[in-house]
């Protein structure tokens, strides 16, 4: 595997190349004049990441001349608000920003989702760049086109699908990312594997102690295969219409969680994390899969050192905040549920049937994990 390469989103009209190259972000003349970015370009972060990268990629684009108009929010899943989104255009029309301006998303998940959302609708729609800084981002979410912002009643609420023109991913920016984002991140690269590649999945489990220590051959497969794999599907289904859906694997139950430890007690990764082992169970419960399949997810995603007990929420709750998620239809939740390793499928689920599962998981305290193993401690 060599340290750049690129992926293909093929969408007709809207397709687009993901970039994936070490040391990208210290060259941009080239991507910028391909793209004929040119004028003003706003160049949305958070506090974290403009403390590495900003000055740097300020310097580039003046050299370039490039009159850029940073936007630097506070970091977190918190400014993922309507509220956020209203500032962002606020300095947009002030700074008079036209049709053709470029919109840059240099940070994390919710940075990219942010920015994306406030380019859809910025005069219809302006042009925009990801540069995903997190293993999130990278693996996952600056592919797509999902953008939005959550309601206070549910994640993501609010949003519209919206493709970037370019992903520029450099690797090295994960070398400053905190341990425990970089953990979080393995969620998502995991789903892939359990979703889509049996193989994919294997490799993570043979390399994952080299994938903790960061190793840069490493970590180039598990983001390269991700977005390919993330690339085929939306090429597929754009608008989650129906394939698009496996991609919410381990979602249906995290987005939960997230939504009711209000995005502090978890972060997304981590609540996908226990998602990815609890709708395992599920899908055994249900009987779409062996015992083993919850096994061997639980058995990685411990090896990661993520997350995988359900927190102590009752099934009603748990099952309020998943009728408010965006993957209810007629008051039953579409779930995604592994069938074996690298193939899943869809099936809707009703109340008294989760209140059922959810009756036969472990006590608190009792010791007892789905595998009946010790589970390992979660890494901070
Ligand atoms: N649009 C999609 O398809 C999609 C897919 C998956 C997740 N998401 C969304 O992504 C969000 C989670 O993304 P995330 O985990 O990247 O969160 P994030 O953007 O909040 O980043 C996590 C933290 O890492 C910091 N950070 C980012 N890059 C860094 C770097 N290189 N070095 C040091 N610190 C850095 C940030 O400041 C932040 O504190 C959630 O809101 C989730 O809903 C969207
Ligand atoms: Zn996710």
């Amino acid at each position: 595997m060599t340290l750049s390469s690129m992926v293909s989103v093929s969408l007709g009209e809207r397709s687009y190349k993901i970039l994936i190259q070490a040391g990208l972000l210290g060259r941009l003349e080239g991507r910028l004049s391909e793209l004929a970015v040119k004028g003003k370009v706003g160049v949305v972060t958070d506090r974290h990441v403009a403390g590495y990268y900003l000055s740097g990629m300020l310097q580039q684009l003046k050299k370039c001349g490039v009159d850029a108009v940073p936007i630097v929010l506070p970091p977190g899943e918190r400014s993922k608000k309507l509220d956020t989104i209203t500032n962002i255009l606020d300095v947009m029309a002030r700074h008079r920003f036209e049709r053709s301006s470029f919109l840059f998303a240099l940070g994390g998940g919710v940075v990219g989702d942010i920015a994306g959302f406030a380019a859809a609708i910025y005069q219809r729609g302006i042009p925009f760049i990801q540069i995903p800084t997190t293993l999130i981002a990278q693996s996952d979410s600056s592919v797509g086109g999902k953008t939005g912002v959550d309601h206070r009643l549910g994640k993501n609420l609010i949003g519209a699908f919206y493709q970037p023109k370019e992903v520029w991913i450099d690797p090295l920016t994960l070398r400053t990312l905190p341990v425990r984002e970089w953990v979080a991140g393995l969620a998502e690269v995991i789903k892939y594997g359990i979703i889509a590649d049996e193989e994919f999945f294997s490799y993570l489990q043979r390399e994952m102690p080299g994938l903790l220590k960061r190793k840069p051959d490493i970590v180039a497969v598990a983001v390269k295969r991700s977005c390919e794999i993330k690339a085929q599907v939306v090429a597929a289904d754009e608008r989650e219409s129906d394939r698009r859906r496996i991609l919410n694997y381990g979602h249906t139950i995290g987005h939960a969680l997230e939504t009711l430890g209000r995005y502090e007690s978890l972060i997304h990764g981590e609540a996908v994390g226990i998602g990815l082992v609890q709708e395992a169970d599920v899908a055994c419960f249900l009987g779409a899969c062996d015992r083993s399949v919850v096994q061997r997810i639980q058995a990685i995603v411990q090896a990661a050192g993520l997350p995988d007990r359900m927190p102590q929420w009752t099934a009603a709750k748990i099952w309020k905040a998943m009728l408010h998620d965006k993957k209810v239809s007629g008051g039953q939740v579409v779930g995604v549920w592994p069938e074996r390793i690298g193939h899943v499928r869809m099936m809707p689920i009703d109340e008294p049937t989760f209140c059922q599962w959810h009756q036969t998981l472990p006590k608190p305290n009792s010791g007892k994990s789905l595998s009946r193993k010790k589970p390992v401690q979660r890494k901070r």
